[in-house]
């Protein structure tokens, strides 16, 4: 079975022969910006709570492929959304060999620092937060590259923690697991004895009254775990495939294939899968661009995307 890597070398090997499916292809991650809209109902969300949740996923900071000036313009656009919060997924880093450089955690989370929302902005951290950052690598723990930035700057990072946020009078809880492939593959980590920093029970217990739970959840899979009591996964991490045709994804970076590549899926609460903004492995989108995620809770309507 090829893996995802294999999958998008496959396809670059196939741009270098000039089609225009893969000119296409590499075109994708740079220069569209998609808004993707849900409407949600959720069992666990009261119906009179209207709540507007922006999601910014996957931005894999590095020239060109998202540069500076291309994170300002996601961040003009979510501002521009007018939501009453914003989250981020996780995966601020590159993720990615096939660039010109790194961009300086200092320089993207600068950007980031400029979003706005009655709410805040609230973060969780992704596997290649981890993944590309040395010195925790090294050791097998610490605090990422990527958390200091993000908390220097004044953007909450939730690692297994939660947060009880009130709108309109109402309260509700953003619950942040820690990511579950923090230290895999295991090849890199030998000396690590486990691969996912998520505790998602210490994370609920944290959770002291009846308001509704959103989670934040970098990887998608943990879904088949939440229970009943949270409203709504939100996650990222698979960038719908990278690949996407006719809502089929090739290679997916999950356990549940294209049960959980992208969009909606409803496991014990409702799960929304971001596309994600960069990439990671390859510079290379088809079928599935690069999207902010506007989801709005309560009230009723079919879900759109
Ligand atoms: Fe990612």
């Amino acid at each position: 079975m090829f893996s995802r890597r294999r999958f998008l070398k496959f396809l670059a090997g196939f741009g270098a022969f000039g089609t225009s499916t893969a000119a296409y292809g590499f075109g994708e991650p740079v220069f569209q910006l998609d808004v993707t809209r849900y409407h949600l109902s959720p069992a666990r969300w009261p119906a009179d709570f209207p709540l507007k949740i922006a999601v910014v996923a996957d931005v894999h900071a590095c020239d060109p492929w998202m540069s500076l000036d291309h994170v300002d313009a996601i961040v003009k656009h979510t501002n521009a959304l007018n939501a009453d919060v914003i989250v981020m997924l996780g995966d601020y880093v590159a993720g990615c060999r096939h660039m010109i450089r790194r961009i300086p955690a200092e320089a993207w989370a600068g950007l980031l620092a400029q979003l706005k929302a009655p709410l805040g902005v609230h973060a969780i951290l992704g596997n290649h937060d981890y993944w590309d950052d040395r010195v925790v690598q090294r050791n097998g723990h610490g605090i990422t590259v990527a958390r200091r930035a993000l908390e220097a700057v004044g953007i909450p990072v939730y690692e297994n923690d939660v947060v009880r946020l009130k709108h309109a009078g109402r309260p509700f809880w953003l619950a942040g697991l820690g990511d579950q492939l923090a230290y895999a593959p295991a090849r890199r980590f030998r000396h690590v004895a486990r691969i996912g920093l998520d505790d998602l029970g210490a994370t609920l217990a944290k959770v002291t009254d009846d308001a509704p739970v959103i989670l934040l959840a970098h990887e998608p899979d943990i879904a088949v775990r939440v229970p009943d009591r949270v409203a709504l996964q939100l996650s990222g991490h698979t960038h719908g495939g990278q690949v996407r045709l006719l809502g089929w994804s090739p290679v997916v970076p999950s356990r549940y294939g294209n049960r959980l590549a992208y969009g909606h899926a409803r496991f014990n609460c409702d799960v929304i899968v971001s596309g994600g903004l960069g990439c990671s492995i390859m510079p290379f989108r088809l079928g599935v661009p690069p999207e902010l995620v506007l989801v709005t809770l309560g009230g009723s309507g079919p879900v759109v995307s």
